[in-house]
């Protein structure tokens, strides 16, 4: 595995102080280089789910930071990630996010063949390099990976990083808590992603989705909108991305109230806040096949979790009850695409694969009413950051209202600034590393 971090020393205190951030981590390109190496290049990051690869040669391409990786299935079954990276030229192997490759990847350029897990297969008019070069040691290097739950996940440091279980830790749960959904104990990995782009930092979409004092500001027209429109349906209509609209209403005094979970290596997650309810027979029948799966005192426990969007830090966003697991895939130090999954609950009545795509598409749709207030907000944080005036951004928001410490876990009111203080000390902690 080579080795990207540069030898140099980082005074991440330079940049951290235990309640205020300086503006230059959200405009210095610098910064940004730094950060892929010894954050995203010691992390493990979310990259897949096993449902994506059905058979063998079935591949996906994704990013550790601004690194792509191919992770393809091989005729044993076993799913590797190598990099997108011919070892002749340097060519990217796959031009498609995803696809089928049986035979292996093919270079573009001169013909090199690779077999899923790196291997050169093959070499064409390969007598030019009899005696000259040995196809074993151009082989493209793997990624380690490890999975949890059917969750695929990849480290950039191999072997220098710990199990993936200690790195998730207490956030286990929430994983737990979307496979458990499943009647069948298994999910599926729906067909499309919903994708779009933002002008901004990386770090913004990691400050924002905990962030419950912004919704009755930066989405107060979206409250105003879904309201009317919600006035206009049955009482009993289901629609998630109203009740995300809507939700965002109540008073800070709710969320005051709620709870926030922060947890180390930056992980955190809220209390859920919005309506969470399926029609009268799809509620029914779901719970039916839950009990018939867990017994009636799992069934119970497991609806009985509401969790709203749990921060992984540092690649990705889980909603558990809504299926929803969104990637974030930092481009530049000022741009930053996000891609959002659905997950279907085998064995679930179709209503809850319908309303998960519907809460997907009001969280992560570039058409959202929602997301296009935040898109707007991160890209004008970019450019006053990038302006003149004071260096230093608060952080401190319920700094001494704690509720609860335990070794796994800091419970605090979901007001609080407490997720954004634990990213950074995860963020000062990777970046201080050399
Ligand atoms: S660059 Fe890939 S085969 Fe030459
Ligand atoms: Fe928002």
């Amino acid at each position: 595995m080579a080795d990207y971090d540069p030898q140099f020393d980082f005074d991440a205190s330079r940049y951290v102080r235990p309640d205020a951030v300086h503006r230059a981590v959200y405009t210095d390109p610098a910064i940004f280089d730094l950060e892929m190496r010894r954050i995203y290049g010691r992390a493990w990051l979310y990259l897949a789910h096993e449902s994506e690869f059905k058979a063998a040669g079935d591949y996906v391409v994704r990013h550790m930071g601004t690194q792509a990786v191919v992770l393809t299935r091989d005729g044993q079954g076993e799913v590797h990630a190598i990099f997108n990276r011919c070892t002749h030229r340097g060519t990217t192997l796959c031009a498609f996010d995803k696809g089928s490759a049986p035979h292996g990847h093919q270079c573009p350029y001169h013909g090199w063949m690779f077999e899923a897990d790196g291997a050169l297969r093959f070499i064409p008019h390969h007598t030019n390099y009899d005696g000259v070069l040995d196809r074993k040691d151009y082989a493209i290097e793997q990624v380690r990976l490890e999975t949890y739950r059917g969750f695929i996940f990849g480290n950039l440091s191999g072997d220098r990083a710990g199990p993936l279980v200690d790195f998730l830790g207490h956030m286990k749960t929430t994983i737990d808590d979307l496979v458990d959904r499943s009647p069948t104990g298994q999910v599926e990995v729906g067909p499309y992603a919903l994708r779009h782009y933002y002008r901004a930092n990386w770090k913004m979409t990691f400050e924002n989705l905990n962030d419950t004092i912004h919704p009755g500001f930066a989405h107060a027209a979206s409250v105003v909108s879904a309201k009317s429109v919600a006035a206009t349906l049955p009482r009993d209509a289901v629609v998630p991305s109203l009740g995300m609209m809507m939700a965002n209403g109540k008073p800070i005094q709710f969320f005051q109230d709620l709870d926030m979970i922060t947890a180390p290596g930056g992980h955190s997650y809220i209390g859920g806040h919005m309506g969470a309810d399926y029609t009268p027979n799809t509620q029914d029948a779901y719970t039916a096949a839950l009990i018939a799966h867990h017994g009636a005192e799992k069934a119970r426990q497991v609806l009985s979790v509401d969790r709203h969007v749990m921060i992984l830090y540092p690649s990705s966003f889980w909603h558990a009850r809504y299926q929803t697991v969104r990637i974030l895939r930092p481009v530049r130090h000022d741009l930053t695409e996000m891609i959002g999954f659905t997950f279907r609950l085998v064995g679930a009545p179709e209503e809850t694969y319908v309303n998960a795509v519907e809460y997907c598409t009001g969280a992560n749709s570039a058409a959202s009413p929602v997301i296009s207030d935040d898109l707007e907000i991160y890209e004008r944080v970019l450019l006053g950051n990038a302006s003149g005036g004071r260096d230093w951004i608060p952080t401190s928001r319920a700094i001494n209202e704690d509720r609860e410490r335990t070794n796994a876990y800091t419970r605090t009111p979901a007001t609080s600034e407490a997720y954004i203080r634990n990213q950074f000390a995860a963020w000062s902690h990777y970046m201080g590393q050399a």
